[in-house]
């Protein structure tokens, strides 16, 4: 039925049957008691309506669906339509509140910084990235104009030139930023920051390691061109020469095949496309096998010694000999003749360890962090007599990275050097579970 019927039908009714009660007592007792009937029946009447009025009057400064009053009569229908309006609403703001923290949420988590502004650029919001990328504070920020707060004359040319089509490398407060504004409704653009400081370091890196590796490359090609040359250029060398040309030659193309294998092992250990195969591995035979390689490098001039009582372990065999048998060979190799090198496999408390010590000609501490990089060498020119690639303690690296282990480094220049490795307990190998290493 219709609405207003259903709330006209009963007031109207009530007011009749008030009033026909009154014709009925004015008749049996007088037109006066009739008339005061009447007027208390519509006095009581506007009495309640107006106390429903009031009750919804206080609602509407606090209108929860929880405290609408119940109601009497048409009122009835009046507050149970509201009742229902309001429950709607509630139901539509909590949702709404909802999707608004999950936006929120998203918005703090995500790694690209995110401003949005007005049409003038003045700034309305901005996330924490955005804070971070742009050393904003959104309290304090908020209202100021953007140009005002990220001060670069690159990005104020991009505002000035409004080829937002793309995107501009911004080098700001010691990051390198990739920014777009982005319009968006009639009167606000968003600006977009992505940080790309940590790639742009990776490139300069990839940069480093090709020009490296050129420059290591080209030393040998260059000694093996100019004995090739003179070679070509006379007809007859003294066989004593030729041998001795022939000699280099060869060293320097073993030492370019030992740069190339180096390189190889690097590249294929930090590939994801190449998982460790976890194998059992015999730590104590394996060590006894790289003592005796040891003992033949040095060929006489050091005391090498092996102690070793440590567990069997679960690893990949030949990534350890290759790390294991680094850190052996650049102790001898950075030992002088004379000197002692003491190779230890133990139980620690904390899982086990390898560790390796000389008594050779030490690290300075400011050289020790870097030992690691690629390429790096604390002495270029006796690196280079040892037949050093550099690249050694940086595929210990990655070896040990593989395998959850780490390295510590202490020494002190002609004091010599400890190089420790520790696994974690979890390394410890369940004979049961893995396949014996060959
Ligand atoms: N036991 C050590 N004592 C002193 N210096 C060392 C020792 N081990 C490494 N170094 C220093 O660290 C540098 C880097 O070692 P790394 O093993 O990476 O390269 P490398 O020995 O020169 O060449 P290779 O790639 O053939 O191992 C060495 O050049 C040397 O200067
Ligand atoms: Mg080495």
């Amino acid at each position: 039925m219709n609405a207003a019927l259903l709330f006209w039908i009963p007031a109207v009714l009530r007011l009749i049957i008030l009033l026909f009660g009154a014709t009925i007592l004015g008749y049996f007792f007088g037109l006066v008691p009739g008339l005061i009937a009447a007027l208390v029946a519509v006095i009581s009447q506007l009495g309640l309506q107006l106390s429903y009025l009031y009750q919804l009057n206080s609602w509407l400064d606090e209108p929860t669906s929880a405290k609408l009053p119940d109601g009497w009569g048409a009122w009835t229908d009046v507050f149970s339509r509201l009742y229902r309006t309001r429950r709607l609403d509630e139901k539509n703001q909590a949702e709404l509140a909802e999707w608004l923290a999950r936006f929120r949420q998203a918005m703090h988590l995500l790694p690209d910084g995110v401003v949005i502004m007005d049409d003038v650029l003045f700034l309305e919001w901005c996330n924490p990235a955005a804070e971070k990328h742009l050393g904003l504070t959104l309290d304090r920020d908020k209202g100021m104009r953007v140009t005002n707060l990220v001060r670069s004359p690159d990005f104020m040319d991009y505002i000035i030139l409004g080829r937002y089509e793309r995107p501009l490398t911004l080098s700001f407060k010691e990051r390198k930023l990739i920014v777009q504004i982005i319009p968006f409704e009639s009167r606000r653009q968003i600006l977009v920051t992505h940080d790309a400081t940590d790639s742009d370091r990776i490139d300069m890196m990839r940069r480093d390691f090709i020009a490296n590796a050129s420059h290591e490359l080209r030393t040998p090609l260059t000694v093996i061109n100019g004995f090739l040359e003179i070679a070509l250029g006379q007809d007859k060398l003294e066989p004593q020469t030729r041998i001795a040309h022939l000699k280099l030659m060869a060293e320097q193309g073993h030492r370019m095949q030992n740069l190339v294998g180096d390189m190889l092992t690097l590249s294929r250990l930090e590939s994801v496309d190449y998982p460790m195969r976890s194998q059992h591995v015999k730590v104590p035979l394996l060590l006894e096998s790289i003592l005796r390689e040891a003992n033949a490098l040095s060929s006489g001039r050091h005391t090498v010694t092996l102690e070793t009582d440590g567990p069997d372990i679960k690893g990949n065999t030949e990534e350890l000999r290759s790390a294991f048998g680094n850190l052996v060979s650049n102790a001898v190799r950075y030992t002088d003749s004379g000197g002692s090198i003491r190779i230890g496999w133990r139980m620690g408390v904390n899982g086990p360890q390898f560790s390796v010590q000389d008594t050779g000609i030490g690290i300075l501490p400011e050289n020790i962090a870097r030992l690691t990089e690629r390429f790096y060498r604390v002495d270029k020119s006796r690196s280079r007599e040892t037949q050093g690639t550099g690249l050694g303690l940086a595929i210990v690296k990655h070896v040990l990275l593989r395998h959850g282990a780490t390295l510590s480094i202490e020494s002190a220049p002609s004091a010599g050097s400890t190089f420790t490795v520790q696994f974690a307990q979890g390394s410890l190998c369940d004979p049961a579970a893995l396949p014996m290493a060959k």
